[in-house]
């Protein structure tokens, strides 16, 4: 090989061994190295480190209050306070101070532990060396002895202020999470098996807000109805209609096909719950030569001349039955609450 092919053998040897002088000198990688430790006032001057010591018990301490004043927020505010705070504007005094005392603890404990760790626990750095995955026992004992060294560094042993607050602070803070589980709302018990339909109970209307009467319920016609006393501007209307919604038809009642239903009808006026029972949407679309209600959200369909049972679709029960009368004034009358849960069909299987 020529020198015109490698020109590094051309190069002088001096030169050479100079050009790589120069190159280890401008390396922008080399390692720095550490920089000399520089000890701290509270390293020197143990009124220092006292100092330290009461600004993390302080912290630590505040930590606390605010626990406290958390959980007695959630006592005092009612949920419906609402009160003026500049620059907020109208806020919920409540939601205001959870927010601000659960902040205020966590903030403390985590200002507390940094400031430990800046001022009173060891700022010698260590380096260690990169080692296998797998730890030898001899591997694991320095790990303890570590462990043990660093606790011993932290000064936890002898700075019992500090661990006493640090342990209370972080024993308290769980509490908020505790009682806000109170939030998860009362049990349901009941409420979700029954509706306010009742022995007596008008059927009302959904379009005129009128008692319905027999005759006002013609064939082929699918009419929309709810329990008289249930009213539109009641704060739990919502939550009532979305049990007691109830659709009405009319059927010859000789195309009533099941006992029971033809029993629980008026002359051929038949009551089922408007909701569905695969996931709870209202039934809205009426086929009236075959009867069926189809749902909009998965496509079920009821036969409603047979039980209102399910003929396509994944709901798995037949829609429950009212039953319905007439009173001493012409007037349809719910004669009981449904006999089964309304909704989804889940109820069969828990
Ligand atoms: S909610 Fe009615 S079919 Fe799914």
């Amino acid at each position: 090989m020529s020198s015109q092919e490698n020109p590094e053998e051309s190069l002088p040897a001096e030169q050479g061994d100079a050009h790589g002088e120069v190159a280890r000198n401008d390396d922008p990688f080399a390692d720095p190295g550490l920089p000399p430790h520089k000890p701290r006032i509270q390293d020197l001057d143990e009124r220092a480190a006292k100092r330290s010591e009461r600004v993390v018990a302080f912290l630590f301490t505040l930590s606390m209050l605010a626990t406290v004043g958390f959980i007695a927020s959630f006592v005092a505010f009612p949920i419906d306070r609402i009160v003026y705070v500049w620059p907020l504007g109208h806020v919920s005094a409540l939601n205001l101070s959870l927010g601000m005392t659960l902040g205020i603890a966590l903030f403390c404990i985590g200002a507390g532990a940094v400031h430990w760790a800046r001022t009173l626990m060891s700022d010698v750095e260590v380096a260690d060396e990169r080692h296998p995955i797998s730890a030898t026992p001899e591997v694991k004992a320095k790990v303890m002895a570590d462990f043990k060294a660093g606790a011993q560094e932290s000064a936890i042993g002898r700075r019992k202020l500090i661990r006493t607050t640090m342990f209370g602070a972080l024993a308290l803070v769980p509490l908020s999470g505790v009682v806000l589980l109170r939030d998860l709302g009362p049990l349901p018990e009941k409420r979700l098996r029954t509706t306010s339909w009742a022995k007596g109970k008008l059927l009302i209307n959904q379009n005129t807000m009128e008692p319905l009467r027999a005759e006002d319920v013609v064939v082929g016609s699918l009419t929309f109805a709810m329990p008289e006393g249930l009213k539109e501007d009641d704060h739990d209307f919502n939550t009532k209609i979305a049990k007691d919604a109830l659709m009405i038809v009319r059927i010859q009642p000789d195309e009533i096909k099941d006992k029971k239903q033809r029993e629980w009808a008026h002359e051929g006026i038949v009551a089922y719950s408007k909701i569905c029972t695969h996931v709870g949407c209202p039934i809205s679309l009426y086929e009236q030569q075959t009867h069926h209600v189809l749902c909009p959200c998965h496509q079920s369909t009821f036969d409603l001349s047979d039980g209102a049972r399910v003929i396509f679709g994944p709901a798995g029960h037949a829609l429950p039955q009212l039953r319905i009368g007439v009173n001493g004034e012409g007037y349809l009358e719910a004669l009981g609450d449904f006999d089964e849960p309304v909704g989804p069909s889940f109820w069969e299987r828990g």
